[in-house]
C-alpha cells in the first residue's frame, strides 16, 4: 500500500520537475513535498499502519526515497539558480555596438584658470587669500586709500554708484579695498592677497564695465620697494618665461609713494620690438608702490614702525597676454567655440 503510494508520489515529482525553472515554483515544490505538512511528511504518517515485520525494511525504502526527493531539490535549485542568472545577466546586458551618449563637459573659464595660476605662484611665497565685498562704501574704496572727496583720482575711475546720494555706496571700482579690510581686521606681518569682480563705467575694445583684478599687499618691519619687484620678478617668471625681466616706471596712485607701473620685457619676441609689445620691448602688466604711510595710519597701523608695499595686476590683461587674445571682449563673450579651447588647461 504505502509502496504504491510512493511509486505513485515519485512518478508525479518526476513529471513536476520538469516544469519547474524559477524561484518560486521550487519554494512551492519544496513546500508541496519537503516541508513539514508536505506529500514525504504524509507518508510518514502511513508508516502507523504499516505491520510490525515490514516496518524496518518499509522505513528504509521511505527514507531512500526522501533522499532521492532531497537530491532531485538540490538538482533543480542549482538548474534554477543557473537560469536566474542567465534571465539577469540577459536583461541587464550591455549593447556594446550602441552609440555612447555623449555628456558635454565644462570646463574652466580663461579668467578664471589664470586668477588660479596667479593666485598658485603668490600662495608659494607665502600669501593667503582674502576676499572683500563687490559693494563697498566710499570709505573704503576712496577715503582710507587717501583719495579724499574732489580728488581727481576719482574721476579716473568712473564708478557705478549705488546710493541716491551718488556718493556712499557704490560698486568697487578696484580691489584695493581689500587692503583696508585687511588692515581693519588684522595687524602685520601681513602678506595677502585680494582677487576680485571690479566695476567700471566704460566700455570700448580694451576696456568692460565689469573686469577682475588681484590685489596684493604685504606689510610688515622694513619693506621696501625692492622686496615689490623682487616678488614680481620671481611672479612673471613663473607666470610667463624665465627669461622675462621687470622694469619699474615712476607712476601716480593715492595709496602708494612712490607709485611706479610695471612693465615686463616682451616675452613674445624677448625685447627686440614686436606688434605684441607694439615695438617698444615692454608690456606694462601692473600698477602699485611702496604703500602710503596715510593709509598704513588709517587702519591704525604704526607708520613709523611698519612699512609695506601693494600692487594691483588686471587679470584679463594677464590672460590676454597669455593666450594671446587681443579684444578684450573675447574674454566676456563666453562662446563655447573660444571656451573649449581652455577645456584641457
Ligand atoms: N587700484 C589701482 C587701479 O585699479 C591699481 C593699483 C595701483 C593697486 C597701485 C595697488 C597699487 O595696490 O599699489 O588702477
Amino acid at each position: 500500500m504505502l509502496k504504491d503510494q510512493i511509486k505513485v508520489l515519485q512518478e508525479q515529482i518526476e513529471q513536476e520537475r520538469q516544469s519547474i525553472t524559477s524561484k518560486e515554483e521550487l519554494g512551492a515544490f519544496w513546500q508541496k513535498h519537503l516541508g513539514k505538512a508536505g506529500s514525504i511528511a504524509e507518508l510518514m504518517k502511513g508508516m502507523r499502519d504499516v505491520p510490525k515485520e515490514e516496518k524496518k525494511t518499509m522505513g528504509q525504502v521511505l527514507n531512500e526515497f526522501k533522499g532521492m526527493v532531497n537530491e532531485r531539490y538540490e538538482a533543480m535549485k542549482k538548474r534554477v539558480d543557473e537560469l536566474e542568472l542567465e534571465k539577469r545577466n540577459q536583461a541587464e546586458a550591455v549593447d556594446i555596438t550602441m552609440p555612447a551618449r555623449i555628456r558635454p563637459m565644462g570646463g574652466l573659464h580663461p579668467i578664471t584658470i589664470t586668477r588660479n595660476e596667479m593666485v598658485n605662484v603668490f600662495a608659494g611665497m607665502g600669501f593667503d587669500v582674502f576676499e572683500g565685498p563687490e559693494t563697498e562704501d566710499d570709505d573704503h574704496n576712496f577715503t582710507r586709500l587717501n583719495v579724499q572727496k574732489n580728488h581727481p583720482a576719482r574721476d579716473m575711475q568712473d564708478t557705478f554708484y549705488l546710493s541716491p546720494d551718488m556718493e556712499s555706496i557704490l560698486l568697487r571700482t578696484h580691489t584695493s579695498p581689500g587692503q583696508i579690510r585687511v588692515m581693519d581686521m588684522k595687524k602685520p606681518p601681513i602678506k595677502v592677497l585680494v582677487p576680485g569682480n571690479v566695476f567700471r563705467s566704460d566700455s570700448d575694445a580694451t576696456h568692460s564695465p565689469m573686469f577682475s583684478q588681484m590685489e596684493g599687499l604685504v606689510v610688515d618691519k622694513g619693506i621696501t620697494l625692492c622686496d615689490l619687484q623682487g616678488m614680481l620678478d620671481q611672479f612673471v617668471k613663473e607666470m610667463f618665461d624665465e627669461n622675462v625681466r621687470t622694469r619699474l616706471r615712476p607712476s601716480y596712485f593715492p595709496f602708494t609713494e612712490p607709485s611706479v607701473e610695471v612693465d615686463v620685457s616682451c616675452f613674445e619676441c624677448g625685447g627686440k620690438g614686436c606688434s605684441l609689445c607694439k615695438h617698444t620691448g615692454w608690456i606694462e602688466v601692473l600698477g602699485g608702490g611702496v604703500v602710503h604711510r596715510q593709509v598704513l595710519e588709517n587702519c591704525g597701523i604704526d607708520s613709523s614702525v611698519y612699512s609695506g608695499f601693494a600692487f594691483g595686476i588686471g587679470i584679463e590683461r594677464i590672460a590676454m597676454l597669455k593666450y594671446g587674445i587681443n579684444n578684450m571682449s573675447v574674454l566676456f563673450k563666453n562662446d563655447l567655440r573660444v571656451l573649449k579651447q581652455f577645456q584641457s588647461l
